[in-house]
């Protein structure tokens, strides 16, 4: 075969993952030429500061501050540099200029990804984003690609490996939440700044752009359910060790059907939950990721491996950029995505799933009778109940502990069970209320 002409790749940033990207592309020039049938060169490096000490690998003379000449000039532009500006404005200068773009940048898609994508359409251009999820892990090219005949009705996933990794400590050594971050801080899995992670808007930006390939459905960020793990407690933890649980980040993404009204769509959130033992995200440890995904045909997939680190996200970039120059060569439209399912993204409260209450009440005649009807009033059904009697410290009188476990209730009747209890003169505290998922 006739080479092709070299393709001329800019590379916007050269931090952790850039600077991967820039060695391997020299490193393993000769074979991606091959594999691709054109030479990759890469023509710039645009970076904040030129005199900023940089990996092995990086070419200096590369290096510039100026992006703009090096976008307009590019066959295909890599975006690794992060944040919303200037990035945003970079890559629909590439778009707009024919160029197809490789970005790793998930807060970006989340936020103005139909804009993004919009762009690209009225172009023919591509934009290309496997390591905007789950790092190295190949999920979006089997979203977009091996599963577009299929029918996707659930997605679950650990796509947050600092959240994975304090979790898996908090679980394996009984530690608290605090002292977990702070060796997720020293081991530089956790910034200096961990709000992103560990409150949850990481795994929610992940979680949109996953929903929207699962759904063929628009996903606006303020539409996904976040809760953090801050408040999760080792007590938590130990409890449900102790009843064949533990408790993991996840981020889920699932069709609901038609309620009363009948009105059906998707819900999209990411929460703290129980997953039994058994089940295989629970063997997801470390800072390691995983997404499991439910498809009507296909069946259970899971797809597993590093969800950050420079040089694995590296490779999802650099699979996307031999992609992109693939398409270069062969010529013709890439892959379009579409939002023709156009479904409603429906709010937590009509998340359907099962929960763990955790009550102190005093231990008197009746007691567990008022509880199980405030659960019964609001239609929430009990499937378990375990009880345990401590003498509470100076006090006279035996405190009961709860541990209730329903069956599959929305989270708007849970609410309003969980509202009622606080109210109960039976109810001395609530401990805990945990979602169960995982069937
Ligand atoms: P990083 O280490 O902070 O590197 C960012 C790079 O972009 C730096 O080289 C920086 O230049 C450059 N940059 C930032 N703002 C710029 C601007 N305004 N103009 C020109 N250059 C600019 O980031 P990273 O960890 O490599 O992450 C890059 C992207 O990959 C992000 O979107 C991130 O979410 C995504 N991602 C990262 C990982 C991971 O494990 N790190 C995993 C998955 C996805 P200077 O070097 O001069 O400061
Ligand atoms: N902070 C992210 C994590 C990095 O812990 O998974 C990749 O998005």
């Amino acid at each position: 075969m006739e080479e092709y002409r070299p393709l001329r790749v800019a590379l916007l940033g050269a931090g952790s993952v850039g600077s991967q990207v820039a060695r391997l592309l020299i490193e393993n020039k000769a074979e991606l030429a091959a594999r691709v049938g054109a030479e990759l060169e890469l023509v710039g490096i645009a970076v904040r500061d030129i005199n900023s000490p940089r990996n092995a690998g990086v070419p200096r003379e590369l290096l510039t501050t100026d992006a703009e000449p090096l976008i307009l000039g590019a066959d295909i532009v890599v975006e690794v540099m992060g944040g919303i500006e200037p990035a945003r404005t970079y890559i629909l200068q590439a778009l707009n200029s024919g160029s197809d773009v490789v970005t790793a940048n998930k807060a970006l898609l989340a936020s103005h990804g139909t804009e993004l994508f919009d762009a690209a359409e009225q172009v023919g251009a591509q934009l290309y984003f496997e390591a905007a999820v789950a790092g190295a892990i190949p999920i979006i090219r089997p979203l977009r690609e091996s599963l577009a005949g299929d029918k996707v009705n659930r997605i679950m996933g650990i796509v947050n490996g600092t959240t994975n990794y304090i979790l898996d400590r908090m679980d394996t050594t009984g530690a608290s939440f605090e002292s977990a971050l702070a060796e997720a801080t020293a081991l530089g899995y956790a910034e200096a700044d961990p709000t992103a992670d560990i409150e949850a808007f990481d795994a929610a930006q992940k979680a949109a752009i996953l929903a929207y390939l699962a759904f063929h459905t628009e996903v606006p960020l303020d539409k996904v359910y976040r809760e953090g793990i801050t408040k999760i407690t080792a007590q938590q933890m130990a409890a449900a060790q102790r009843d064949g649980y533990v408790i993991k980040l996840l981020a889920i993404c699932e069709r609901v059907p038609a309620d009363e009204n009948g009105e059906s769509g998707v819900s999209v959130r990411v929460h703290p939950a129980l997953i039994e033992r058994e089940h295989p995200l629970a063997a997801v440890h470390g800072a390691f990721n995983a997404v499991f995904v439910e498809a009507e045909s296909a069946g259970q997939l899971m797809f597993y491996g590093a969800g950050a680190g420079g040089v694995q996200t590296a490779s999802a970039v650099l699979g996307d950029l031999v992609s992109a120059a693939k398409r270069h060569v062969a010529g013709g439209p890439g892959l379009a995505d579409s939002v023709h399912a156009n479904l409603p993204i429906l709010p937590i409260d009509r998340a359907y799933t099962r929960y763990q209450i955790t009550l102190e009440v005093t231990d008197q005649p009746g007691v567990l009778a008022k509880v199980a009807n405030i659960f019964a009033d609001h239609q929430v059904s009990i499937e378990t109940v375990e009880q345990a009697v401590r003498e509470k410290d100076g006090s006279m009188r035996p405190t009961a502990y709860l541990e209730v476990g329903t069956h599959e209730a929305t989270e708007a009747s849970l609410r309003a069970v969980v509202e009622s209890l606080a109210e109960s003169d039976s109810v001395a505290s609530i401990t805990s209320v945990i979602r169960v998922e995982g069937i």
